[in-house]
């Protein structure tokens, strides 16, 4: 998601008391669960909020946009000490987040529809090759989206990498599950476009 920079930006990352630079440095060590390509963190904050006990980190890499959730975090009323955000590509965080992290989020990742783009997808075997160096302990990556392509192409992906399906999905809404939404599915709920939904394991 490119996007204008706000006018705001430099001032909140500079301000930013929860953005992780070098090391990850939360208050209690609890599990840790990331999302990658959070977005405008609107399900990274609410999944903060309503898990006390579980360490969050929102990871997007253009400024412009992760500048929106730091901004969304900072003028909430309550303080949130199990969520970070980290600004970055995840290409890059292989040493910072190595062996830490219980459970990876995708959601409404970019889909990359050309062949010749496969790799950039967030379930490509590279990125899952990626992930296995992150994973402490069983791997669980739990992905939404709305788009068929994509959500076939990451069951054949994960599959192959070895992971096992727990739930699989092809309409999220009839499902009895504890769904915290993003700003996309917002979005697409609201124009009756079905979510797909996974949780794999391994
Ligand atoms: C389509 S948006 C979805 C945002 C949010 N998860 C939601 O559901 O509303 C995908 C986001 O992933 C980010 N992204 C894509 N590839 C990434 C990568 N390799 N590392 C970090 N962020 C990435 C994009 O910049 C974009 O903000």
């Amino acid at each position: 998601m490119r996007m204008r920079n706000p006018k705001y930006m430099n001032e909140v990352i500079e301000s930013c008391p929860f953005l992780i630079k070098n090391a990850i440095n939360f208050e209690k060590e609890y599990p840790i669960h990331i999302e990658i390509g959070m977005g405008k963190g609107n399900f990274i904050l609410n999944m903060a909020k309503k898990y006390p006990h579980i360490n969050f980190i929102g990871i997007e890499k253009y400024s412009s946009v992760a500048s929106i959730a730091i901004k969304k975090i900072m003028e909430l009323e309550e303080e949130l000490p199990n969520l970070k955000i980290i600004i970055s590509d995840i290409k890059n965080l292989e040493e910072l987040l190595k062996c830490k992290v219980e459970v990876i989020y995708l959601n409404f990742s970019d889909p990359w529809p050309k062949k010749k783009h496969a790799k950039r997808r967030l379930t490509s075997p590279e990125f899952l090759k990626l992930y296995d160096k992150l994973f402490k302990g069983k791997a669980r990556i739990y992905m939404k989206t709305d788009n068929d392509d994509l959500f076939s192409y990451s069951l054949d992906s994960l599959k192959e990498h070895g992971y096992e399906f727990k739930k699989i999905s092809y309409d999220l809404k009839d499902e009895n599950i504890d769904n915290v939404l993003t700003e996309y599915e917002e979005k697409f709920q609201n124009q009756g476009i079905k979510i797909k939904y996974f949780e794999a394991i391994k």
